[in-house]
């Protein structure tokens, strides 16, 4: 059974959908940390309730954003998953926790990636006037928002459509989207060649997608 953390700075709705869908034995995997930069956030409640130990790295408590990283990559030592989840995580990693932990950290976004990356994906669709949304999940790098493709959905936008209006739509799908991802990274079905994943069909399937 792989043991995952997950790292989430506020509301933590993907967070319970993977603690939901691991209590429901969808996930080949035991939850053990949550890890959040702000002491304020709703995933404690939710870390607490389910019985997950909770890690806080304090940003705006460090002196810098070296002794943060430094902080965080302490903990994420010391917690020893085997894959680190972006839950709603709003800050970007350093390159020196990226390359540490180069594919074993898993992020999920508000947008069809590489539409879109960064603050506010929804709007930035939106103000685009695109007709299809979504969401993605991808392995970390280096960049924002830029690594090996997992799993993505598409999320019609629709006329009249406000942000929070989509973006409550856009939640639903990264809910199905994030665990659906996690199990395939637990299920060992993951192999990352330059910048596409391939999924390993399970024993006796023939092949898959990219689609959840
Ligand atoms: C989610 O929509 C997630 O995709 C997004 O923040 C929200 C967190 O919600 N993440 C990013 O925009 C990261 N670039 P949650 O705390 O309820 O899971």
């Amino acid at each position: 059974m792989k043991r995952i953390a997950v790292l989430a700075s506020g509301r933590g709705s993907n967070f319970q959908a993977v603690i939901d869908a691991v209590g429901r034995g969808e996930v080949p995997a035991v939850c053990s940390a949550l890890i959040t930069d702000n002491p304020r956030a709703y995933a404690i409640d939710r870390a607490e309730k389910a019985g997950i130990p909770v890690f806080i790295v304090d940003y705006d408590a460090s002196a810098s954003k070296e002794e943060y990283e430094q902080a965080l990559s302490e903990v994420m030592r010391a917690v020893a998953a085997d894959g680190y989840i972006l839950a709603g995580y709003m800050r970007i990693l350093g390159t020196g926790i990226v390359r540490e932990f180069r594919g074993r950290i898993i992020n999920i976004h508000p947008a069809l990636l590489p539409a879109f990356p960064g603050l506010h994906a929804q709007r930035q669709a939106l103000a685009c006037g695109v007709k299809v949304a979504g969401c993605t999940v991808h392995f970390v790098d280096e960049g924002m928002d830029s690594g090996p493709i997992i799993v993505q959905a598409c999320v019609r936008v629709r006329q009249g459509d406000t942000e929070e209006m989509l973006a409550a739509r856009i939640l639903e799908s990264e809910h199905r989207c994030l665990p659906a991802a996690i199990r395939l990274f637990c299920e060992d079905r993951l192999r990352i060649e330059g910048r596409l994943v391939r999924i390993l069909p399970r024993t006796g399937e023939s092949g898959s997608t990219n689609r959840a």
